[in-house]
């Protein structure tokens, strides 16, 4: 079997709906991504191919991050998503490494995450909060994670950071 990364295209919709639905048990996600996407609100989204079979999907988005100082655009991992049958075999770890590389690549200088704190650590992220910067979401502090794409980013970085407005539906 042949794991291929690579960008999404056009045709990959339908499947990336069903994996990001399967994956998390209801559609919620699944919308969300196409929303987003019909929103051109995406900024890098990759999927996962076993042979050619559609088997995972990982989407960034930018993000803004507000306060008194002022304002910067970051960018947001998530939803990242691997049908249930092909957990576990690394597709998940590829997808997001290669799509933090890619977002590395187009400029970005951090990267955040809202998800399991035993999952993203092993990326780079750690908790966002001890560095002053703070979900717009009322979440515990360590599912808030930030990861620096170049080094020094996090450097007189402080503020509340906002996700698209279609995330607050989710
Ligand atoms: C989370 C997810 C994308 C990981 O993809 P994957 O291909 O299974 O992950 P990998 O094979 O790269 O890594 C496996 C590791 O992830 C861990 N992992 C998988 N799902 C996890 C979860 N929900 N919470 C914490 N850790 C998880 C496994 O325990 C394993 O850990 P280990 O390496 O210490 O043994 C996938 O399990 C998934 O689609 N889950 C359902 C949707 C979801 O929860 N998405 C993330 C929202 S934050």
């Amino acid at each position: 079997m042949t794991v291929t990364i690579r960008l999404e295209t056009a045709v990959d919709a339908p499947n990336v709906f069903a994996v990001e639905a399967a994956a998390f048990g209801r559609p919620a996600e699944a919308e969300l991504v196409e929303k987003l996407q019909q929103a051109g609100v995406d900024t890098i989204s990759l999927v996962a191919l076993l042979d050619d079979a559609l088997v995972g999907h990982v989407l960034f988005s930018p993000v803004i991050v507000k306060s008194d100082e002022g304002e910067f655009t970051a960018v947001a991992l998530g939803p990242v998503a691997v049908s249930p049958d092909h957990q576990k075999e690394g597709m998940g770890s590829a997808l997001c490494r290669q799509g933090l590389e890619a977002c590395r690549e187009a400029g970005y200088e951090l990267a955040f995450v809202l998800g399991h704190p035993s999952y993203y650590p092993r990326f780079g992220f750690t908790p966002s909060a001890p560095h002053g910067l703070r979900c717009q979401f009322e979440v515990p502090d360590e599912v808030f994670m930030v990861l620096e794409l170049m080094p020094g980013a996090l450097q007189n970085k402080r503020g509340t950071v906002y996700y698209h407005p279609l995330f607050s539906g989710v």
